[in-house]
């Protein structure tokens, strides 16, 4: 039986990213407060949020710096635009404060709400980039499978997952996907990272060169996909991918928006991985998920084309309602001053080992293939033959039920296609946290494996 909450959000809500048919019988998790790292749910049970909500609690629940920020903020000035000139101190303050911190040279900043819209912003400025350099022809886009960039029309064209094209009409033309790097599930036998990483930018090249590069503009990764897996790249892969890209002048955009704000231990990912990209989309961590903001860097000579653009059009005719909105830059503020007081970023950077020494000891574990990750995130993929990798049939939901099973130990993980968990904790997380947490996962694929067993569940063929 729902409760009565629960029964009335099934009448009411349509829930992102969920099974809406099995959804009216499970019902929701209702969350009602958090603290630190624990979320209590509406029976005030706690649970160790171990996705940092989506990949963005950085700095934990309620915290009460962010919330008096937001707060001053909404009293003083609770909404102002940015279209036309009009502008406010706290969107001033943070682009500057941003441009320091941007591992690459960054003239301007562009302020959206969300992620999706950042990458969407990427895709039109790039297009908007060409016309104005006179190379019409150059518009592709090429994105990877598992790739994970949002879901506007343009976003969910370059995001490489099944469930964002089938019968969506997706992906548009012009968007196109190279392979996912992900050495556990598709190196071949005996291949190291390098082989792989090097055969994957061959890859690469020959796509362009089937396409014709003057049709090629840009090309989209996150550092560490996430939706797509919580995939970590594999040795050399970035510096073999950017020799290509520089080859044929391909603009590289860097989604940051789940690693940028510490969580590699590095400002952004692109630090920790040696990503040189010409601009990167940000969100996320950047207000610790406390109000919705995103935005993308813009360098000096793009910034050129836009104001001669503006000379010769009359405006720059893109930009939300919400851009830059007052309390969203007032929260994010405090955050990067919070990252930088406490030294966050540095602490993620000592935290990691532990974090991940106890993830690459699921490996051990009888159903577990891969666990692997990089800072505080981390994969564990389950399989059903450690030896050959094969695994259990996909509508088995096998990775569902031990995030269910993990639910039912006080650990919020998420499942992922191809039978992947992800963790993701708040960066404050502790260190007997840590431990908690990986007890916690230890015990829900304890408790996988012997409903494995008691289903009979069998290998599906390769
Ligand atoms: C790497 C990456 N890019 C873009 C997005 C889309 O962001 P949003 O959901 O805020 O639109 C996400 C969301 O999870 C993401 O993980």
């Amino acid at each position: 039986m729902l409760s009565n909450l629960a029964a009335r959000d099934v009448e009411t809500l349509i829930h992102p990213y969920t099974n809406l048919a099995t959804f009216r019988e499970t019902g929701p998790l209702v969350l009602e407060r958090g603290h630190g790292v624990w979320v209590y749910d509406s029976d005030g049970r706690p649970y160790l949020e171990g996705m940092a909500g989506l990949w963005c609690t950085a700095l934990g629940y309620s915290n009460e710096e962010l919330v008096e920020a937001a707060s001053e903020q909404m009293s003083r000035l609770p909404f102002t635009h940015l279209f036309s000139g009009r502008s406010h101190d706290p969107a001033i303050e943070l682009a500057e404060t941003l441009k320091e911190l941007m591992p690459i040279p960054t003239s301007k900043v562009f302020f959206t709400s969300s992620g999706s819209e950042a990458n969407d912003t990427q895709v039109k400025l790039t297009w908007y980039m060409n016309n104005a350099l006179g190379r019409p022809r150059k518009k592709k886009i090429i994105a990877r499978q598992r790739g994970y960039h949002g879901v506007t029309v343009a976003t969910a064209s370059m995001t490489g997952l099944p469930a964002n094209h089938a019968d969506w009409d997706l992906p548009l033309p012009g968007f196109l996907h190279t392979a996912c790097p992900h050495h556990y599930r598709f190196a071949e036998a005996g291949e190291t990272e390098g082989a792989f990483s090097q055969r994957l930018a061959d890859e690469l090249e020959a796509l362009i060169l089937a396409e014709d590069p003057e049709t090629v503009a840009a090309f989209i990764a996150e550092p560490v996909m996430g939706a797509g897996g919580a995939i970590a790249p594999p040795a050399g892969y970035f510096a073999a991918i950017q020799a290509v890209l520089a080859r044929y002048d391909v603009r590289f955009i860097a989604d940051e928006v789940i690693c940028g704000f510490g969580r590699l231990g590095t400002w952004f990912g692109s630090e920790a991985l040696g990503m040189r990209p010409d601009t990167l989309s940000f969100a996320k961590a950047v207000t610790s998920g406390y109000m919705p903001l995103g935005g993308i860097s813009i360098d000096e000579p793009l910034y050129r084309l836009m104001v001669s653009q503006s000379a010769k059009l009359g405006t720059f005719g893109h930009g939300t309602t919400y851009s830059g909105h007052p309390v969203a830059c007032a929260v994010a503020l405090k955050t990067i001053a919070i990252l930088k007081r406490d030294r966050i970023v540095e602490g993620v950077a000592q935290k990691a080992p532990q974090f991940q020494a106890r993830l690459s000891a699921l490996a051990d574990h009888p159903i577990v293939g891969e666990a692997r990750g990089i800072g505080l995130i981390g994969g564990v993929e389950i399989v059903a033959d450690k030896r050959s990798k094969r695994q259990y049939e996909p509508k088995a939901g096998v990775a569902a039920r031990c995030v269910a099973f993990a639910q039912a130990e006080g650990l919020i993980v998420r499942f992922l296609a191809g039978d992947r968990v992800a963790v993701c904790p708040p960066l404050v997380i502790s260190r007997e946290e840590i431990d908690t947490l990986f007890d916690r996962l230890t015990r829900a694929l304890d408790r996988t494996e012997a409903w494995i067993a008691t289903e009979g569940l069998q290998a599906a063929p390769l």
